[in-house]
């Protein structure tokens, strides 16, 4: 077969793979569990050779070499998610920081991010030459597809997954031939207000609907409510080992979704290895590229599509700020307003923003009167629908200021309640009074 040739020729070494960057290169990077490591530390091996090379990408996995003080002749970050292995180059000024939806990401590789060479990690190939994006297809697929080289680890260990998340042999340029585990995450702990705080979430979600869950303990808790519920599906940017339960109950199938009815459709994963083998080969889970899963026009498809994110704080607008803390670039937009405006478009859609009501062993409010200064607007008072705390639940949409304030000052921490009752009444006692006169 004509594809085994390709693949024997292609076959090299990370080390000699990586020879074919240049200095001043953009480098798209593979998202997430699927960051390929043997070869980004091949190329930060080769940093003498190599000056302003542009690394570009959302969530990367591993230790980041690149991203080490004294890197910075030869590596610059610039990403659409700050994550715990690139906060600090960030903070320190050593990688930059682009606000970006996380479904437009693929486009800009296209107009303003022309890509020069994508990184990437794949299955071995299958019978027909095609080998599997595994956990990351995301902007990973996207990346490759526009790339002028492809240079890929062919991980005997990355599980296979289909859907729109394969890629022949004969577009990969250079295959360095790996096998080691897949990164994993921790499990989360759940404490008594995440569990709280997914007893909330969870009596808004009707049988029947469509869910997107973010990462962490309070999606986790959420799945931890829904056993009884019937007939539920998964339409998310990704999803974690806490899903597992659920599908093997039957609760989660499919059955009743408007769109991929069956499918488990996610963009990409993250989880422990319990995750990557339930995933490994399973019919049942699709994974597309996030410029097709993310599109609000697609999410909105879904009737009774349910989005759960969460955030730093939320204002008494009911403005949310989810990745700044102040100016400092926290974490990334992601795919929060993706799913936001897709639910509130899609019939019987509800969007819900999760958080526990305070942050910083409870010396801080996460429902305040301001934004931080310098804080993004994550989600705008405009998109926001549910709030949810351990103290319940805020529905937002189609309130008025005044009583969006009333709503959210009932579902903050009580030690915070008395501050915030005296904005309100600075706020709206003033109102009063221009009206008055
Ligand atoms: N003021 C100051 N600090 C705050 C704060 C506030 N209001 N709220 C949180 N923090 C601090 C916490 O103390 C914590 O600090 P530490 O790391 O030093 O302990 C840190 O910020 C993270 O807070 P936490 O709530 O524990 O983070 P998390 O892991 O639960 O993530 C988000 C929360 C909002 C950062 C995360 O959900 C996110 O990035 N969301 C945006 C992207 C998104 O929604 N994508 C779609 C789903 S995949």
């Amino acid at each position: 077969m004509e594809w085994k040739r390709t693949y024997q020729e292609r076959l090299t070494s990370a080390e000699e793979a990586v020879t074919t960057v240049l200095s001043g290169d953009r480098v798209v990077v593979g998202h997430a569990a699927g960051a390929p490591e043997v070869l980004l530390k091949a190329l930060v091996a080769r940093r003498s050779r190599l000056r302003e090379v542009e690394l570009v990408h959302m969530l990367c996995l591993g230790d980041g070499g690149y991203l080490a003080e004294g890197m910075e002749p030869h590596f610059r970050f610039n990403g659409i998610f700050v994550g715990s292995n690139n906060r600090k180059a960030v903070e320190e000024n050593r990688g930059d920081y682009t606000p970006c939806y996380f479904h437009e990401f693929p486009g800009l590789f296209s107009s303003q991010l022309p890509v020069d060479v994508a990184l990437i990690q794949v299955t071995p190939p299958n019978a027909a030459g095609f080998c599997s994006f595994g956990v990351s297809c995301d902007y990973t697929k996207p990346a490759a597809h526009q790339a002028k080289i492809v240079i890929a680890e062919s991980n005997e260990q990355m599980p296979w997954i289909g859907g729109d998340n394969l890629i022949h042999v004969s577009q990969l340029h250079h295959i360095v031939a790996t096998s080691h585990p897949i990164f994993e995450l921790p499990l989360p702990r759940i404490g008594e207000t995440e569990r709280l705080i997914g007893e909330h979430c969870a009596t808004l979600v009707e049988d029947g609907s469509t869910l997107q869950l973010g990462i962490g303990a309070i999606p986790d808790a959420v799945l931890m409510f829904l056993k009884d519920k019937k007939d539920l599906g998964i339409h998310s940017e990704m999803f974690s080992d806490g899903l597992i339960d659920l599908v093997e109950l039957g609760v989660v199938n499919g059955r009743r979704k408007s769109i991929h009815k069956g499918e488990l459709v996610s963009t990409f994963l993250m989880g422990s290895q319990r995750l990557y083998d339930f995933v490994h080969k399973n019919d049942q889970v699709k994974l597309y590229p996030v410029d097709y899963v993310n599109h609000p026009t697609v999410i909105m498809q879904n009737s009774r599509m349910v989005s759960i994110n969460s955030c730093i704080e939320v204002d008494l607008m009911g403005q949310v700020g989810s990745e700044s803390i102040g100016l400092r670039q926290f974490s990334g937009v992601g795919g929060q307003v993706d799913f936001v405006r897709g639910a509130s478009m899609a019939v019987g859609g509800k969007s819900i923003i999760a958080v526990p009501s305070t942050a910083a062993g409870g010396k801080l409010s996460r429902i305040v009167p301001f934004l931080a200064q310098g804080a993004a607007v994550s989600t705008s008072r405009n998109d926001v629908d549910y709030v949810v705390t351990e103290y319940g639940i805020a529905h937002l949409k189609g309130k008025t200021l005044r009583q969006r304030a009333q709503s959210l000052i009932a579902i903050a921490h009580p030690a915070f309640r008395d501050e915030l009752e005296e904005e309100f009444a600075r706020r709206f006692a003033a109102t009063l009074c221009a009206v008055g006169v």
